[in-house]
């Protein structure tokens, strides 16, 4: 694959953390875009490693003043691919009696609103790649038409929703492949222990399915084995 420019979002751990050494292993490019940059360890021992492709930048994708920052710093940049991928998951098991409203505000902050900011604010740095492409890590939680066990609403909502974020911008962008993306279930701070998938085999399904699919696949919802998710 030939090496292309990546900015991973979340990249201080779990999927994001893993993604990051896993595209600095086949080569790439990566901006590591990450909440904490001076508490960030992982980051700071892979930079000594990798000093001429690798960088990590501040980014909180629910304070639109760094989404600025961060558009403003690579403005004459190019980037191939834009991972959406830090989210949280707030307010499991509970219930629409007891949930808190403060948790469903801050998951379409983080989950929904950061990918839409995030994207417009990189959006010239997209248009100047030659093939340019955004992931949005979105969850099969957020899928409507699959059987679940219900629950979870902050957290299946915002992802639902960015569902459509991702449909529409395929739509507004004709030469943007926009690919909502499911990781699977995998061992990280939010899947926790008992998850079935490592996080090393869940990037490296999802790099091998977004650098395959093309503009004719814009706007669909898959998995990290390229399988379709019912919507
Ligand atoms: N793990 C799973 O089983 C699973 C399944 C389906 C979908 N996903 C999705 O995959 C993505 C990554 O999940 P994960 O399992 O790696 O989760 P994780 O281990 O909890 O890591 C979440 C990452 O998102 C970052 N983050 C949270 N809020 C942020 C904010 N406001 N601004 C910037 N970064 C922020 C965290 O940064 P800090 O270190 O600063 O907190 C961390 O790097 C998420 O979008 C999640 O919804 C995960």
């Amino acid at each position: 694959m030939k090496p292309q420019v990546w900015l991973v979002t979340g990249a201080s751990r779990g999927i994001g953390l893993a993604m990051v050494k896993n595209l600095l292993s086949a080569g790439h490019t990566v901006i590591g875009a990450c909440r904490n940059p001076d508490g960030a360890r992982d980051l700071w021992e892979i930079q000594s490693d990798y000093k001429s492709r690798f960088r990590y930048l501040k980014l909180d994708v629910a304070d639109p003043a760094t989404i600025d920052a961060l558009g403003a710093q690579l403005k004459d940049e190019t980037i191939d691919v834009l991972v959406n991928n830090a989210g949280v998951l707030k307010g499991a098991g509970e219930t629409l009696a007891n949930l808190s409203f403060a948790d469903v505000t801050k998951s379409f902050e983080v989950n929904t609103i950061g990918p839409m900011r995030v994207t417009r604010a990189l959006l010239p740095c997209l248009q100047r790649s030659a093939n340019p492409k955004v992931v949005n890590m979105t969850s099969m939680m957020g899928s409507i038409g699959r059987e679940h066990g219900g629950g979870y609403y902050a957290y299946r909502m915002s992802k639902t929703a960015l569902n459509m974020f991702n449909k529409c911008l395929s739509l507004e962008f004709p030469k943007i492949t926009a690919i909502a993306m499911h990781p699977g279930w995998v061992k990280t701070e939010m899947g926790g222990a008992t998850a079935p998938t490592e996080a090393d085999d869940s990037v490296e399904g999802i790099i091998k399915v977004a650098s395959e699919l093309t503009l004719k696949d814009s706007g669909r919802f898959v998995d990290f084995t390229g399988k379709s998710i019912e919507w």
